[in-house]
């Protein structure tokens, strides 16, 4: 009995020492911009969660600028964080600070967007990316309903940043479902621009991709053709179809997909502008990486479910895929607003 008594107070005092370790360490955030909604909540929700575990956040945005990223998390390096959380603007950019962190011991995690090209990422925390794109592309699948009704029926194709590892695999994801349909003449693309380089928006710009589907509508709908589906790959983007629609389109609504659950976009859902989006709970990846930060501090094993995907050219990075949530009018509230994400208030207009 005084033996296990012994074992007893040993394990709370080894446990006590862990977590006395744990508190005080300091864990760097580094997120690509404030311009975008998800990466403000993606980075508020990691502090938040951090902080309430006891360790010290030094949060930064980098204004889509590469160097300033560089410099931020070399500051987070120098400044001792014995962990850097990294959601790079360009995935290949960050090799000279990677480096930088592997020689202190800093270990890295690569946040949703995945690290390229340097060995020294020791793991990868996102959304299933593919999945996303299959969701997409599941939707406009049923919803044009390709495998009965008659069609042919028109596309166009948005995706993302061809900087950002993720954007192939939304395009990916999606083109996959809608490619037989495609081949076999049932899917038109009017404009015939179906290679994700020709349909990329570089730095994922609402504006950036607004110009280029003005200037498909301008070429190849002014006639009066009929737009059935707009693949777009997220939410900033299909806020640029739906603007350049709204002013240099008469024809049918399209179908937009999206990704986010931006609040714009879920307005739009809610009028009927956007078809649907895909809900990626930041509550849910940056609990998942804080889980992963306390694993590293502690030594323990690191909670990874993927260990094949993800090769960003210098190694295969071990994984933690969540699992992407279809979202539309039809389930927005449930999803959202029950589920304390966004307030009604935030919704109306
Ligand atoms: C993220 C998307 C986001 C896009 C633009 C991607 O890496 O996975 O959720 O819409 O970047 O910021």
């Amino acid at each position: 009995m005084k033996k296990i008594l012994a074992l007893i107070v040993c394990v709370l005092m080894v446990l006590g020492c862990v977590s006395a370790l744990a508190e005080g360490e300091k864990i760097g955030v580094s997120m690509p911009t404030k311009d975008l909604q998800r990466w403000n909540q993606d980075g508020d929700n990691m502090k938040a969660l951090l902080e309430a575990e006891g360790y010290e956040v030094d949060l930064q945005f980098a204004n889509n600028d590469v160097n300033l990223q560089v410099t931020q998390i070399q500051t987070m390096i120098d400044n001792g964080c014995a962990v850097v959380v990294i959601a790079a603007i360009e995935g290949s950019s960050l090799g000279a600070v990677l480096d930088a962190a592997a020689e202190k011991g800093v270990k890295v995690i690569a946040y949703d967007r995945l690290l390229m090209e340097n060995p020294n990422v020791d793991y990868y925390a996102t959304f299933d990316n593919y999945m996303v794109g299959t969701v997409q592309g599941n939707f406009v699948k049923e919803a044009l309903d390709l495998d009965n009704a008659e069609g042919p029926f028109t596309i166009e194709f948005t995706a993302g940043d061809p900087g950002d590892n993720n954007a192939g695999f939304f395009f990916n994801g999606a083109f996959d479902v809608l490619k037989p349909y495609i081949e076999s003449g049932k899917l038109v693309v009017p404009s015939g621009k179906t290679k994700f380089e020709e349909v990329a928006t570089p730095t994922w710009k609402t504006d950036v991709a607004q110009a280029e589907a003005e200037d498909r509508l301008g070429s190849f709908y002014a006639d009066g053709t009929e737009l059935d589906a707009w693949l777009c790959s997220n939410d900033s983007t299909a806020l640029g179809v739906t603007n350049a629609l709204e002013a240099n389109y008469t024809g049918k609504w399209p179908i937009i997909t999206g990704q986010d659950c931006d609040i714009q976009n879920t307005k739009n859902m809610i009028a009927g502008k956007q078809a649907m989006s895909v809900f990626k709970d930041t509550r849910t990846l940056a609990a998942q990486v804080v889980k992963m930060v306390g694993q590293i501090i502690r030594g323990e094993e690191v909670d990874v479910n993927d260990t094949t995907t993800y090769d960003n050219g210098a190694k295969v990075v071990p994984s933690f895929l969540c699992e992407p949530v279809f979202a539309s009018a039809d389930n927005y509230e449930e999803l959202l607003i029950e589920s304390g994400y966004y307030t009604p208030d935030q919704l109306a207009d």
